[in-house]
């Protein structure tokens, strides 16, 4: 039965049966009006007929008074008359005067406003009235007055008041349900804002209405209840699963229906380069490609990457697409074809000119231009098209990576409403006043918060973002559920430090340890018992490339037992070359490897061998595993995956880790030492203690490392975000089953 009705019946019960109890009252009250009136009346007709009476009486005719008293009964209501001179005498009377009634028992009908009489013609009221004459001093005059009429208004009487109740039952009703209507609609709109996280900010776009006051105590329990059972539910599921690519795929197909998932990169994982008449496949040095790699294999779908190798378009089809990996296809590639100005607008340009600095605490300045802005612009709308163009639903995952796409998340939303976006940001995010510089802040905050989720690798650069949000934008910041709502839809901002695949590509560590060992100490031409030191990046400014020669040039300052006896190795993949810091950056970087050469190479083993070339992961896992100790000197990075894949590449549980603290990853891993990149003399000492570490010492730390990183894998990374994106999903479709937009649930923190 529908809501309303349930309501409209028992109240229509309730009136009928009110208005069948009030009836009798009703009656009562009219019949003592009516009768009270009738005996006025028959005092009046007394008073207007005494005198004519007294004429007829004094005639004598008994047909002239019978004939009067017939001519007063005609009158509609009158039944009838009679006179008694006397009480012994007879009475002289109308027509239809009542048997009942006799001259010598008249007190019997002298009540203060007469008297009823009930008789098989209908009810009478009968008025006793003095009508006193010389002759007659104890005259009465008898008015019986006819009481049907009173019957028939009686039944009409009820008649209306039945209707009226039943019409009062009905508008009460109505007004009742619309009223509820309306009052239900408000207060489940103020309940699912405040259970949104409405009313916690300064800047509240929520319009007040909105915000139903009285419950507030409610929706924080409600919110507090919800909150427990979701960490409860994450706790229990994190201890629980073993983080793999089957966990991911399980989840993909449990919790998320088995969606497509899209991933939008600048970088491809997969690079064709033309080498004469070959074609040859390139992965880059990207720790974001080595991130999602893995994941893709794992989910299959549909990655959106800008084409950069020379034969890239030799190898798509029709629509763009090439089927990855090359040896056994698990997902497809859609190249996007930038122009020459285009790549050097967005990508050259405001990408890595600008946003890459700026994020980034390495003392070199970001430059903004308004022509690379147009080109960012441009080029993340043309990214955006693509990824309504891969959809196949109108409610698909597109992981949206990094940087290069701050505005694409917003642009997402405004084409695919119902998309869950999952934006990740693979760099810091700085402080509001350093992230003031940027000319287009606004726009770049209010187009990240297009996505449903915004995930940094740390707690500080969420808290950072946040902050800059808060400074910058009318949004509403929730710093409980971490949350940030604009225009009505929230953004949730959570930390995912990423990492890497764990177990690592049996293919990576086949070669077992003391075989690289040799093999690269063979082709380095460094003598067998040669400690070796590695260090791996790209050639960017940002990894603090610099700070760590001079550290190995201090160490040698200090402790010159180790020249000749020990030789880093740093391989570095060339990167952005076509940027000035850039090369200023390599040039110096050679510089300096050739002048510590110069200066301590003198014994032939060279401290410093610098190979700035690409290197294909399988080579680089080679010399992790020659190694003696690993040094990531990074001035600001927001997570460094080099540090977890030296880890994984040690399964003899050996090797030192020199970790800066500028690192994302010296948050996990504090059996590394950690060092401060910029304090030369505490890197020298770290590189001592590393190369002068005893095995225990060293298997000790490594294996707390290994433990961590296999429990804290990339698949872990991705699949607490699509859990996330799920509860998402779920809570959103909960709020809005009558098909209202509302904002993206929060989720736990
Ligand atoms: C960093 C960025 C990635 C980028 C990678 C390589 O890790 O976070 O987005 O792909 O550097 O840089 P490149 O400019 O060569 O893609």
């Amino acid at each position: 039965m529908p809501l309303a009705l349930r309501f409209i019946l028992p109240l229509l019960i309730v009136l009928a049966a009110f208005a069948y109890a009030v009836m009798p009252v009703v009656d009562k009250l009219t019949m003592r009006w009516f009768v009270r009136d009738l005996d006025v009346r028959a005092t009046l007709i007394a008073t207007t007929v005494q005198v004519p009476l007294e004429d007829e009486l004094a005639t004598r005719s008994a047909v002239r008074i019978n004939d009067f008293l017939n001519r007063i009964s005609r009158d509609e209501r009158l039944f009838a008359v009679g006179y008694c001179p006397a009480p012994a005498s007879r009475a002289v009377a109308s027509r239809y005067f009542p048997a009942e009634i006799h001259c010598s028992d008249l007190s019997l009908w002298e009540g203060e406003n007469g008297q009823l009489l009930d008789t098989p013609s209908g009810p009478l009221h009968v008025s006793v009235k003095p009508l006193i004459t010389a002759d007659a001093p104890d005259g009465r005059l008898v008015l019986v007055h006819d009481m049907s009429f009173f019957a028939r208004r009686s039944e009409e009487t009820r008649r209306y008041i039945f209707y009226f109740f039943i019409g009062l039952a009905l508008s009460v009703s109505l007004i009742t349900v619309i009223v509820a209507q309306f009052a239900w609609r408000g207060w489940v709109q103020g309940m699912r804002s405040l259970l949104q996280g409405a009313g916690h900010s300064r800047h509240n776009p929520v319009p007040p209405a909105k915000v139903v006051p009285e419950f507030k105590p409610i929706a924080r329990d409600l919110q507090r209840l919800i909150r427990d059972l979701q960490s409860e539910y994450r706790a229990r599921d994190e201890s629980q699963l073993t983080w793999t690519p089957d966990t991911l795929r399980a989840i993909l197909h449990s919790e998320l229906r088995g969606e497509n998932i899209i991933v939008v990169s600048n970088r491809e994982p997969y690079i064709h380069e033309r080498r004469g008449d070959a074609i040859e496949v390139q992965r880059p040095a990207s720790g974001l490609v080595t991130a999602l790699e893995p994941i893709m294999r794992a989910c299959s779908g549909t990655w959106i990457a800008q084409g950069s190798g020379s034969a890239d378009r030799a190898v798509v089809d029709g629509r763009d697409h090439v089927p990855v990996p090359p040896e056994r296809p698990a997902y497809e590639i859609r190249r996007i074809w930038l122009s020459q100005e285009e790549e050097q607008g967005y990508y050259y340009g405001f990408a890595n000119e600008g946003l890459w600095p700026l994020c980034h605490i390495a003392h070199v300045r970001p430059v903004f231009r308004s022509s690379d802005w147009n080109y960012y612009q441009e080029v993340n709308r043309r990214f955006a098209e693509a990824v309504v163009a891969e959809s196949t639903t109108k409610d698909p995952i597109v992981l949206v990576q990094d940087y290069h796409f701050a505005l694409l998340p917003r642009m997402i939303r405004e084409a695919l409403p119902e998309a869950t976006i999952i934006a990740f940001w693979h760099i810091p995010w700085p402080n509001p006043e350093d992230f003031a510089i940027c000319p287009w802040r606004e726009e770049i905050l209010t187009g990240m918060l297009g996505s449903s989720i915004l995930g940094f690798h740390t707690q500080f650069h969420c808290n950072n973002f946040v902050d800059t949000v808060d400074r910058f934008l009318e949004a509403r910041v929730d710093r409980e559920s971490f949350t940030v709502t604009l225009g009505g839809k929230a953004t949730a901002v959570r930390r995912y430090p990423i990492s890497i695949a764990w177990p690592p590509d049996p293919a990576m560590v086949a070669v077992p340890v003391p075989r690289c060992r040799e093999e690269i100490r063979r082709r380095e031409g460094l003598p067998m018992e040669t400690a070796i030191g590695f260090g791996v990046d790209r050639l960017d400014y940002t990894k603090g490339i610099l700070e760590r020669l001079r550290a190995i040039e201090r160490l040698l300052e200090l402790k010159p037992e180790w020249i000749g006896r020990f030789c880093f190795i740093q391989v570095a993949a060339p990167s952005r070359s076509s940027i000035d810091e850039y090369q200023h950056h390599e040039a110096e970087v050679r510089a300096q490897a050739a002048q510590i050469n110069e200066r301590f190479g003198g014994g032939g083993v060279p401290p410093i061998v610098l190979r700035i070339e690409h290197h294909e992961p399988e080579d680089v896992y080679r010399y992790y595993r020659a190694a003696e100790l690993c040094f990531v000197s990074s001035l600001h990075d927001g997570m460094n995956l080099v540090a977890k894949e030296f880890i994984a590449a040690r399964d003899d549980e050996q090797g030192v880790l020199i970790l800066s603290q500028f690192t994302g990853a010296a948050r996990e891993l504090p059996e590394a030492l950690i060092v401060n990149p910029y304090d030369i003399d505490q890197c020298a000492a770290a590189l001592h203690l590393a190369l002068t570490m005893p095995a225990d010492e060293q298997r000790d730390r490594m294996r707390l490392m290994r433990g961590l990183v296999s429990e804290f894998n990339v698949y872990r990374w991705a699949g607490r975000m699509l859990l996330d994106a799920a509860i998402m999903r779920r809570r959103g479709r909960l709020l809005d089953k009558d098909g209202e937009q509302t904002a993206p649930a929060t989720l736990p923190t």
